[in-house]
């Protein structure tokens, strides 16, 4: 498997098959799909790595902005977002790749995914919300502001996930139990252990909103 950063996803047919497993398929997988279905069925590898080398243009809605991308179709939008536009959106980290982590969350319509198993083409038509959309150094939204006053952050590698999600979960409850902001960060994994200032930072931050 091949472990380069620019190339994470250049490990098909696995994200392939992982991408359909999990039912991420859409439009995006269909493509990459077909194109693989085509070079298979010749049972020729130049013919797959000449049918995977084509790119395709994408116009991606990403913090109100429309960019534009031009990436293999099977490119994931995490991918896309830290690779592929200039300038690059950096505050989904890559840790996992494989939908495990929750590092790489972003909003989707509001609602948070993992972006290392959205295909760029299928997020296309759709809000994309990044953790530099909720708000600025200057102007920080409540959870980000609620995450610097409660130092809820060691390596940081975490937060921008951690944020984003909280951020919409308080639009949906903007007053949780801290068993409800347990449950709602579930997908969302912290190697340094910050989990109780995460969670102290979360009520901070409803609180804060509703005074
Ligand atoms: S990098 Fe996407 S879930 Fe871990
Ligand atoms: S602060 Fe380091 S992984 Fe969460």
């Amino acid at each position: 498997m091949t472990k380069s950063r620019e190339g994470r996803d250049d490990h098909d047919p696995g994200r392939r098959k992982f991408l359909k497993g999990v039912g991420i398929a859409g439009a995006g997988a269909a493509i990459a799909d077909h194109l693989w279905t085509e070079a298979e069925a010749k049972n020729d590898p130049a013919a797959t790595a000449e049918s995977l080398s084509g790119t395709v243009k994408v116009v991606l809605d990403v913090n109100g902005q429309k960019r534009e991308a031009q990436v293999e179709p099977r490119t994931t939008l995490l991918n896309t977002l830290r690779n592929h536009l200039e300038p690059a959106v950096t505050g989904p980290k890559l840790v996992c790749d494989v939908g495990t982590c929750g590092a790489c969350t972003v909003l989707l319509d509001d609602k948070p995914v993992y972006s290392c198993l959205v295909l760029a083409v299928d997020a296309m038509n759709k809000k994309i919300t990044t953790v530099e959309g909720l708000g600025t150094p200057e102007k920080p939204n409540a959870v980000q502001a609620a995450f610097v006053q409660n130092d809820a952050l060691m390596c940081g590698f975490c937060t921008p996930g951690f944020v984003t999600t909280i951020s919409a979960y308080l639009k949906k409850n903007p007053n949780p139990s801290l068993a409800e902001v347990r449950e709602a960060c579930k997908g969302n994994f912290c190697r340094c252990g910050t989990y109780p200032r995460v969670f102290e930072a979360a009520l901070a931050a409803a609180k804060g909103s509703q005074a």
